[in-house]
C-alpha cells in the first residue's frame, strides 16, 4: 500500500516512453516485499530543464533518478557527490538521494562486465567493442578496468580515437574490421540491430568466428541478427536484456539496500521484451 512514507525513484529521459523502467521496478519492489516503501515512476525531462529538474527532486525528497540519454553527463555538475566509477567515465546513469545529499554513480559499467563475467575469465582476453557512443564506453571503461585488451572500433573513426585516448586503448575504424575475427570477445555498442534496424548487423559477419563470445547491447529484439548469426555458427552469445538487468539489479541495491530479486527481473523483462 502506497502511503505517505513511499519514496519516490524515478526515470527520466528524452525520449522517455520507450522505457520500460516502471513496469520492471514496481515488480522488482513486489518482490522484494518493499512496494509500499518505494515506488518508481518516469518522466520525460528536456535538457534544458535539468537544472529545475534536480531542484524538484532535493525539493520532493526524491530517492533515487535513473538518468538515460540526454542526461548522463548534463547531471553531473548539479550533484553533490560523484562516485569514483562515474568520475572516470564521466556519466551518470544513477542518483542517490541520501538526507538531501545527491550522489550520482554509473551502473552501466557493471551491465557490460557482470554478464561476460559469467561466462568467461576477463582478464587478458581480446576485445573488440563495436561503437564509440554512451554504451560503447560502458563497455571500454569496465573491461579495460578487468584487464582486457581493448580495441575499439567505429563508423566515425574521430569518436573511436577520442575514447581510446581516454580509456588508453586502440581504434580503428569499422572499413578496416578483419581484425575482429582476432578477438576473444565482440561486443556490439551500437544501434544498429535495434527495432527499426533489425535486420542488419553492424559487422560484416564474416568476422566472427566460432569460438569467440558475442554480447550485442541491443536488447530488442532480444535475439538479434548478430546473435542469431554467432550461435548459427557456434559462438557463445550473451543477450543485450543482461546488460540492461545488471546495471539495474545494482540500482536496486543503491535504491533500497536490498539485493536485487535477479531470476525474477530476468523472467519478468524476457517476456516484456518479447512480448513488445
Ligand atoms: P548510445 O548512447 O546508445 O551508445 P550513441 O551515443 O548515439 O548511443 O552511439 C551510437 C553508436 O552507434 C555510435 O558509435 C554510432 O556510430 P557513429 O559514431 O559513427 O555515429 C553507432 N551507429 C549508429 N548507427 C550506425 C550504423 N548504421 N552503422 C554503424 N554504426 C552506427
Amino acid at each position: 500500500m502506497i502511503s505517505s512514507k513511499t519514496k519516490l525513484c524515478v526515470g527520466i529521459g528524452d525520449p522517455i516512453k520507450q522505457s520500460i523502467g516502471p513496469i520492471v521496478y514496481n515488480k522488482a519492489y513486489e518482490q522484494l516485499g518493499v512496494a509500499d516503501e518505494f515506488v518508481y515512476l518516469s518522466f520525460l525531462i528536456k535538457a534544458d530543464d535539468i537544472g529545475d529538474f534536480i531542484k524538484g527532486a532535493r525539493a520532493m525528497g526524491l530517492r533515487g533518478i535513473t538518468c538515460t540519454m540526454p542526461h548522463k553527463e548534463i547531471v553531473m555538475p548539479h550533484l553533490d557527490k560523484i562516485d569514483e566509477h562515474a568520475k572516470k567515465i564521466g556519466a551518470v546513469n544513477t542518483v542517490v538521494n541520501d538526507n538531501g545529499i545527491l550522489t550520482g554513480y554509473n551502473t552501466d559499467w557493471i551491465g557490460a562486465v557482470k554478464p561476460l563475467e559469467n561466462v568467461t575469465e576477463l582478464k587478458g582476453k581480446k576485445v573488440a567493442v563495436i561503437g564509440a557512443g554512451g554504451a560503447a564506453k560502458a563497455f571500454v571503461y569496465g573491461l579495460t578496468n578487468e584487464g582486457c585488451d581493448v580495441t575499439i572500433y567505429n563508423r566515425t573513426v574521430e569518436k573511436a580515437k577520442s575514447l581510446a585516448e581516454q580509456f588508453n586503448c586502440k581504434y580503428s575504424s569499422l572499413d578496416e574490421q578483419s581484425e575482429i575475427k582476432n578477438a576473444d570477445i565482440v561486443c556490439n555498442a551500437t544501434s544498429v540491430g535495434f527495432v527499426g534496424q533489425d535486420a542488419e548487423m553492424p559487422i560484416d559477419p564474416e568476422n566472427l568466428s566460432p569460438n569467440q563470445i558475442v554480447f550485442d547491447a541491443v536488447y530488442s529484439p532480444l535475439k538479434t541478427e548478430l546473435l542469431k548469426y554467432a550461435e548459427s555458427i557456434g559462438a557463445k552469445t550473451v543477450y543485450g536484456s543482461e546488460m540492461y538487468l545488471y546495471q539495474g539489479f545494482e540500482q536496486i541495491r543503491l535504491y533500497t539496500g536490498h539485493e536485487a530479486p535477479e531470476e525474477a527481473m530476468r523472467s519478468f523483462v524476457m517476456e516484456l521484451i518479447n512480448a513488445k
